[in-house]
């Protein structure tokens, strides 16, 4: 066992984890974050999407000790502190982005990354972005139609807090 300390939605956290334990495993085991799912063994449905430093990666693809001292979020970190939901979250829920939500904490990961790199993308590029997340359920229009009233709504405070 190897103990890690890194922070996860913005606490310190410490734990302890074996050479070859996975991030996906760490958060949903000893965190109890069961809202970062596992719905494949091959790395293809995305459904354990994270934020790494910011970026979204696969959490069934990356070591438990690789994040140590690192900044880990999770779609329970999504929502603000006070409880009100993140504009993706209201976006899916407002366009029925979703149908079972099995994949959707890791398609909400995938979209907040991309909206962070990309305020105003266009609908090929959400596609594209979203290319790594698998849904059975919604043919993926709503999920695209969600992406884009996310991104107008952040576009929005933006310009507020700017002006
Ligand atoms: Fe399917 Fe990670 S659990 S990609
Ligand atoms: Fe069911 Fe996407 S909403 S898998």
């Amino acid at each position: 066992m190897t103990s890690i300390q890194l922070h996860v939605n913005g606490t310190a956290v410490q734990a302890d984890a074996e050479p070859a334990t996975l991030l996906v495993d760490l958060l949903r085991g000893p965190l109890g974050l069961t809202g970062t799912h596992v719905g494949c063994d091959t790395s293809q449905c995305g459904a354990c999407t994270v934020l790494l430093d910011g970026r979204a990666v696969k959490s069934c693809t990356v070591l438990a000790v690789q994040a140590a001292g690192r900044s880990v979020t999770t779609v329970e970190g999504l929502a603000a502190p006070g409880g009100a939901l993140h504009p993706v979250q209201d976006a899916f829920i407002a366009c029925h982005g979703l149908q079972c939500g099995f994949c959707t904490p890791g398609m909400m990961m995938t979209a907040t990354c991309l909206l962070q790199h990309n305020p105003d993308p266009s609908d090929d590029e959400v596609a594209h972005a979203l290319e790594g997340n698998l849904c059975r359920c919604t043919g993926y229009v709503n999920i695209v139609a969600a992406v884009q009233v996310a991104a107008k709504t952040l576009r929005t405070q933006q310009a507020g807090e700017a002006a």
